[in-house]
């Protein structure tokens, strides 16, 4: 039995799964995000901490059997979030977040600091990654900074009180902006550009690869047995990955969670930094993938239904499963800032176009499309290097609305498949990892593709629509930067 552990922003989800690849329970628990001052985007590391004990808890009430025979446990996590630790293992302050956007001066000054940031870094420097985080907080809680003994992303930090071991995967490790991703190793020139060495980094372990043994405490707690290995786990987008299957170069998915994901494998470290494409690691030995990343994805829709105090499924219905022409209204989703292609926190979001004629139907409609015109700048971005998308898998909780997924499919001109389990992708992809650094099988054999639910192809008149409407679309980013900026 194996055990997967995704470690998000809105909570953490455990999930069981058997030998033969089958979904046995889930559990979640629910976590806070606290936003101090504008922009900031805070998490208290020990919530991580209790939250995931409550779901493995919650597991071994329900499925006791099942728990006890775990052997192998993969973990999952929001990438980025700085957690900051003193000597003794203990957080300094609240772990600052990926979608924090406090740190956009800090960026620019340490690419001053490390002109050969792009080339090994293999990415542009965003305040969403690590580092400037800590040029941030050296710069403006020096007493804190000069008590960082480690500096751990938020499963890492889950390891390590689960374990007692620090340890990080190359693809999360990828995110902090301290990696040389092509070779796979911290590099010290991007540390020292930091304030920072290689004794504040933990050790590094492919996803795959086993990092620890559960600690004999957790171990008796939840009736397992004394040599349950902990798999080094992967960034949550790497991890959604290995759920998915994506592990061939050329494998696509894009992701409708909190923030948008589109996820590409690559056979190589390709960084497109100009267009503030990600370049990471994958999580198996070897692999490499690219990223557009949009800060609100699903987030966008579940803020209008914030506002308009109304569950998103009441909001959705009245529109039915596909629309026949684009809303009068349009939508810039950048209600926490923009990575993929624009690299601003500092932009805000736009409605646009509003009439007395507009319906609250016009603005759900609005915020779907928004969000896929936003998606198929992602796509344009990664067009700029390998070969083109063609299909793509649909995953996260935005995949549960069938209408979005035909906008998706309208919207970018390709085929969009709906799949088995693709909202608890990244928490499955971290079992199977578990899995891998306990039997030590072949990524293939148990990386499979998970069932397609249904697809979705582009339909002509509305392509034709879209191209119009995204063009008109892509004109107001520009046209309103000095308004929402
Ligand atoms: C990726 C990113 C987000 C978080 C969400 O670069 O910042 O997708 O990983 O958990």
């Amino acid at each position: 039995m194996f055990l997967g552990l995704d470690v998000g922003t809105s909570g953490v989800k455990a999930v069981l799964e058997d030998e033969a690849g089958a979904l046995i329970a889930s559990a979640g628990r629910p976590l806070a995000l606290s936003h101090p001052q504008p922009l900031w985007s805070e998490q208290n590391p020990d919530h991580w901490v209790e939250a995931v004990i409550g779901a493995v808890d919650d597991l071994a009430r329900a499925r006791p059997r099942e728990t006890a025979a775990v052997s192998g446990i993969g973990l999952s996590g929001q990438m980025h979030g700085a957690t900051l630790l003193n000597r003794d293992g203990r957080p300094l302050r609240p772990a600052i977040l990926w979608n924090d956007g406090r740190s956009q001066a800090e960026c620019a000054e340490l690419e001053r600091r490390c002109p050969e940031l792009h080339a090994i870094a293999g990415n542009l420097a965003m305040p969403g990654f690590t580092a400037p985080k800590l040029v941030w907080v050296a710069k403006h809680e020096p007493r804190i900074f000069a008590e960082v003994a480690k500096v751990l992303l938020p499963k890492a930090y889950v390891r390590y009180r689960l374990s007692g071991e620090m340890v990080e995967d190359m693809s999360d490790a990828a995110g902090t902006l301290w990696l040389d991703v092509g070779a796979r190793r911290w590099s010290e020139k991007l540390l020292a550009a930091t304030g920072l060495g290689l004794d504040h980094m933990p050790r590094l372990v492919e996803g795959n690869e086993r990092s620890a043994v559960l600690s004999p405490e957790l171990a008796r707690r939840w009736g397992m047995g004394a040599d349950v290995v902990i798999a080094g786990g992967a960034g949550d987008n790497a991890a959604s990955a290995i759920g998915l299957g994506a592990i061939t170069p050329g494998d696509a998915f894009l992701s409708l969670g909190t923030s948008g994901v589109l996820f590409r494998v690559t056979d190589r470290f390709a960084p497109v930094p100009e267009a503030a494409v990600h370049a990471f690691c994958h999580a198996l030995g070897g692999l490499w993938h690219q990223m557009g990343v949009m800060l609100s994805a699903a987030a966008s829709l579940a803020w209008l239904a914030r506002i308009l105090e109304t569950p998103e499924a009441a909001l959705l219905a009245p529109l039915g499963i596909s629309v026949e022409r684009p809303s009068p209204v349009q939508f810039l989703p950048y209600l926490d800032g923009e990575r993929t292609p624009h690299n601003d926190a500092h932009a805000a979001g736009a409605l646009v176009g509003l009439r007395s004629a507009a319906g609250r139907a016009d603005l759900v409609q609005a915020v779907l499309e928004g969000v896929a015109f936003a998606s198929r700048d992602m796509f344009a971005a990664l067009a700029r290097s390998a070969q083109p998308i063609t299909e793509l898998d649909l995953v996260g909780g935005g995949s549960r609305s069938l209408l979005w997924a035909q906008i998706m499919a309208d919207v970018l001109g390709v085929t969009v498949h709906r799949v088995e389990e693709g909202e608890v992708g990244a928490a499955i992809g971290a079992s199977r990892l578990g899995r891998l650094a306990a039997t030590g099988e072949a990524p293939a054999d148990v990386c499979r593709k998970p069932q397609r639910l249904q697809s979705f192809e582009p339909r002509a008149p509305q392509r034709a629509a879209y191209d119009d409407a995204y063009a008109q679309w892509r004109k107001l980013y520009p046209a309103l930067k000095e308004c929402i900026s």
